[in-house]
Formats: structure tokens, sequence, C-alpha cells
């Protein structure tokens, strides 16, 4: 199969089969450029610029050495010393940005909808990497990467639970992952006080406050950051969060030898996951980071076949709006 999509913002919408074609990708290019050998022409020739105006150090990090590993040119906006910081609007800096003559944006923005506007005032691609509370689908991505590795099954998830425990409100990784694994068959539980859940009615999971019946028989268990920058009114108190929600090895331990801890980081240690958990024999954190290099790569190579392909102009149909 192809692939035709422009633009990446998000997995709504992925098959398994679209979920397949991505791990694969990347696997072979994982492959071919191990150890830093064997650097690719895929997108040689072509600028990538990199539009992060919230921290990131994963992400950013990864996308730029995925982004040259396949032969691309990438260049680091830095929003403080820019016209954004003379008032310059985010719709403005991305039509600069065309003008100049970059084909690619990787955007990161604290507002959701953030990339599928930067989509409509760039001619190139643009991927999502990562908008308010919306979205993060390369981080969905090589989280099923991570998964299928771990658990080392095929394509599919059928059968297998993953509980995901902590700041659902405040991540756009719970949302993105609810959707693929629920995508690629997963058993999928969303688990946080009863503050952190609202708005999870959409989506394709169990949601519960009951942190054992989240792990009861959980293959995966997904420790998310408490997101105390997103907290205005701080309607749980973190250590009262720590105590009934905090994954430690007592609580893992009631688990199958086989289930693993993941997180996508970055890590409050001795709030949401204990460090002997972080750092422990059954996680996968670092797994996720190394993941997340072929995963950008599949990624990026995808979308340039598609757009060779032609097969597709645009991604979106409803005109997007920026949202918190
Ligand atoms: C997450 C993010 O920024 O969405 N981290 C990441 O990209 N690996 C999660 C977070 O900030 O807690």
């Amino acid at each position: 199969m192809t692939w035709d999509r422009r633009h990446l913002m998000d997995v709504d919408g992925f098959s398994a089969s679209d979920l397949t074609v991505v791990l694969d990708e990347a696997e072979r290019l994982r492959a071919r450029t191990e150890d830093g050998r064997g650097w690719l022409d895929t997108l040689r020739g072509q600028s990538v610029a990199l539009l992060f105006l919230e921290p990131s150090t994963r992400t950013r990090m990864s996308f730029e050495l995925a982004a040259r590993r396949i032969g691309a040119e990438t260049f680091l906006f830095d929003p403080g010393s820019s016209s954004l910081a003379k008032g310059e609007s985010f719709v403005d800096t991305v039509r600069n940005l065309d003008a100049i003559g970059f084909g690619w944006l990787i955007v990161r923005h604290h507002r959701a909808g953030a990339a599928a506007v930067a989509a409509r005032h760039f001619g190139g691609r643009v991927v999502n990497a990562g908008d308010g509370w919306h979205a993060h689908p390369t981080q969905a991505l090589l989280d099923l990467l991570t998964i299928r590795r771990a658990l080392g099954v095929g394509a599919d998830l059928n059968g297998r639970k993953v509980a995901i425990v902590g700041d659902v409100l405040h991540s756009r990784v719970a949302r993105s992952n609810a959707i693929s694994l629920t995508a690629a068959g997963a058993d999928v539980w969303l688990c946080a006080p009863a503050a952190w859940l609202p708005g999870v009615e959409s989506l394709p999971v169990n949601p519960t406050s009951d942190l054992d019946a989240a792990l009861r028989d959980a293959d995966i268990v997904m420790g998310l950051r408490v997101q105390k920058e997103r907290m205005a009114g701080g309607a749980v108190s973190v250590g009262g969060y720590v105590e009934r929600y905090g994954i430690t090895e007592e609580r893992l331990a009631r688990l199958a030898p086989a289930a693993r801890f993941m997180h996508p980081g970055p890590i409050n240690e001795g709030v949401e996951v204990t460090r002997e958990v972080a750092l422990g024999p059954r996680s996968l954190v670092l797994e996720q980071v190394r993941n997340g290099v072929p995963v950008r790569m599949a990624v990026l190579a995808l979308l340039h076949g598609a757009g060779m392909l032609r097969s597709q102009t645009a991604s979106l149909t409803a005109a997007p709006t920026i949202g918190r």
C-alpha cells in the first residue's frame, strides 16, 4: 500500500495496516542507518525547519537527527531571537518560512490546532510534533513500535491491555495513544483522578479512577507526566496523587513478569513514578526514545514518497482553528 498523506497532523483515521506501514518502514530504515552508518539520501536537497515554540528535548533532537539521517538539511527556529519576540504572529511566521523556501515544517506549539493552521499557510509538508492538549502522532507511533518490539508481537496487539495512568486531561500523548493503540487492537484503559478524566468520552477507551482495575492483567503500564505548568487551579494535590496513583515497584510486582513500564518523558521522579521503576528492569523509557529516530525517519520518508506520487494534495478537510 502507499501513503497518500501530505501532512501528519494526528493518528485519527489510521487503520491497523496504515500503522503497520509506518512501523515496518521504521524497522527497514533503522536497519539501513544503524550506528550512524549509512546515511541515506531520500530527502537530499530538502530543507526542514524545526518550528518548536514549546520546550522539547526528545522530540526535537530526534526529529533533527532523523531528518539528517535521510539526507535533509535542518534549521532550528529559535523563538526567543525571532520576530515572534517583536509581536509577529504565528501565521505570519509560517508564511515567511514558506517564502524563504523551506519544504518542511515540524511544528510544536502550546495551542491545539496550531500545526493544522500552519498547514493552511505553508506550501510544503507539515508534521505535528505536539499541539497543546490535542495530538502527538509521532510519539504514539514510536510508542506502538516500542510495544510491538517489547511484547515480541507482530502487526497487531489483539488481547493486549495497555493502562495509561496519570494526567490524562492535559495529555496529547494519551489522546494519540488511545487512538493508535485501539486501532492496533489493544484494550486501552485511561486511569486518573476524576478531575483529570473529563473529555475522554469520545475516545475508544475504558476510563477509570480505580488504579487497581486499570493495572489488573495489564501488559503495559504507561505513566504520564503530571503537567504542573498547565494546571491553573490545582484541582488535585500532588501529594495525594503520589499515594493513590504513583507507579511503584510494589504496584508493578502484582503484574505478570513480562509486563513493562513506559513513559513519554520528561518524568517527574517520585510523582507519577518512582526512580526505581523508571530506571528499573521493566522500564522501556529509553527504548521509546531510541525508537523515536527510526519512526520519525519513516514518517518523513513516507510523506515524501506520498508527495512524489502526487496522489492527494491535502489531508485537511475542515478549516482548523486554534484552541487551548
Ligand atoms: C510529551 C509532550 O511534550 O507531549 N513529551 C514528549 O514529547 N516526549 C509529554 C509531556 O510533556 O509530558
